[in-house]
């Protein structure tokens, strides 16, 4: 009988953990759910255990609650952490900086000590995009330097990512693989789970599906004034179901290291979408027109960025299966579906 592949999913009922924790379970590990629910459902867990027809594990709890974290550590024989607790918001950050850099730092320290303290190598950190700031060209590898974050956000998720190089060959032993997001959109084809941002949503494709539902009256665009195609920002959007799938080929490559190790991967399709484009897709393949206006910039943003993914490609064996036309067309079921659950 092979040994029980423990994960820790720290934020694992938030909306990309909750797309991995399925992920997880189809691919052979068991997944453990630690969420304080601040920005996520309570029922998640219970719409995993729907979809996937098996008891979840779930925790409610605090990454920084180093009690819970050892009762955990001896109640499981954990052999890996997916770290996704963090606030993720670009512009909300730069308005609240001292939130971002206590909770995302607090909580990532926490689980390193955590990992430590119980001698557990594997981590796949949830990274992001943003540590490459405002770099000098819009498609950005993993060798572009790390440029000056322009977010709070950004900068919080390149701290750990430094903490991590700093860290994983001074006697922790970690085997470390940092996978950064470009920018997630789109939901599991039940409509089951999905995006629900708590208030009024930040990032563009929930207030456009909001937006469509009549539950905002108009969507506010960020800047027409970029130097970009049509004057918008451009995003590489990629499907939350593609960014699930990495983290278990992420984990499978970590179970080939030897020893101590670090890597970082981009995660997206390689494709760039404007927010105007952006609009105009969700139009054509929902039949709703979004009603918009243009407004200021929003501080903390780039003009544009999007990954080059040869390396997620060929080390990883990974892409992107969905274009940003499926995922919208998933967004938009979750929309319809999510209160009626
Ligand atoms: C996209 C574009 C906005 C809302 C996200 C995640 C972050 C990271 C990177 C994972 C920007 C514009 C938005 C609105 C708008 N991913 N916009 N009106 O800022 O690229 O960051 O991806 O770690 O966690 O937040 O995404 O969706 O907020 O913005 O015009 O109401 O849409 O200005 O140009 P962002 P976003």
């Amino acid at each position: 009988m092979t040994e029980k592949k423990y994960v820790l999913v720290t934020g694992g009922a938030g909306y990309i953990g909750s797309h991995t924790v399925l992920a997880l379970i189809n691919n052979g590990y068991e997944p453990v759910i630690l969420d304080n629910y601040r920005n996520a459902n309570e029922n998640v867990p219970d719409r995993l255990e729907r979809i996937s027809g098996r008891k979840i594990i779930a925790v409610k709890g605090a990454c920084q609650d180093e009690e819970l974290l050892n009762e955990l550590g001896q109640q499981y024989n954990f052999w890996g952490v997916i770290h996704f607790a963090a606030d993720k918001a670009v512009g909300e950050s730069v308005q609240k900086p001292l939130k971002y850099y206590d909770n995302n730092l607090t909580s990532f320290l926490s689980i390193l000590n955590f990992m430590e303290k119980f001698e557990i190598k594997n981590i796949v950190f949830s990274s992001s995009c943003t540590v490459y700031g405002a770099a000098d060209t819009a498609i950005v590898t993993e060798e572009t330097p790390l440029g000056a974050p322009l977010s709070p956000y950004g900068a919080s998720k390149l701290f750990c990512e430094q903490i991590l190089k700093d860290s994983f060959d001074k006697g922790t032993g970690f085997k470390v693989v940092s996978l950064r997001y470009f920018n997630p959109i789109g939901a599991h084809s039940s409509g089951i789970i999905g995006e629900e941002p708590q208030g009024v949503p930040n990032n563009l494709m929930p207030y456009i599906t909001q937006t469509a539902i009549g539950e905002r009256e108009a969507l506010t665009v960020f800047g027409n004034d970029y130097p970009t195609p049509d004057g918008t920002c451009v995003r590489d959007y990629i499907h939350v179901v593609d960014l699930a799938e990495a983290h278990v080929l992420a984990l499978n490559y970590l179970d080939h290291q030897d020893n101590k190790f670090w890597d970082a991967f981009n995660l997206g399709t390689g494709v760039g979408t404007s927010v105007k484009e952006c609009i105009d897709l969700f139009a054509k393949v929902t039949g709703k027109e979004i009603p918009f206006k243009y407004g200021p910039r929003r501080p903390g943003d780039v003009p544009q960025i999007y990954a080059k993914v040869d390396k997620a490609r060929d080390v990883l064996k990974w892409e992107a299966k969905y274009d940003v036309a499926y995922a919208i067309e998933t967004a938009w079921n979750w929309e319809q579906k999510k209160d009626t659950l």
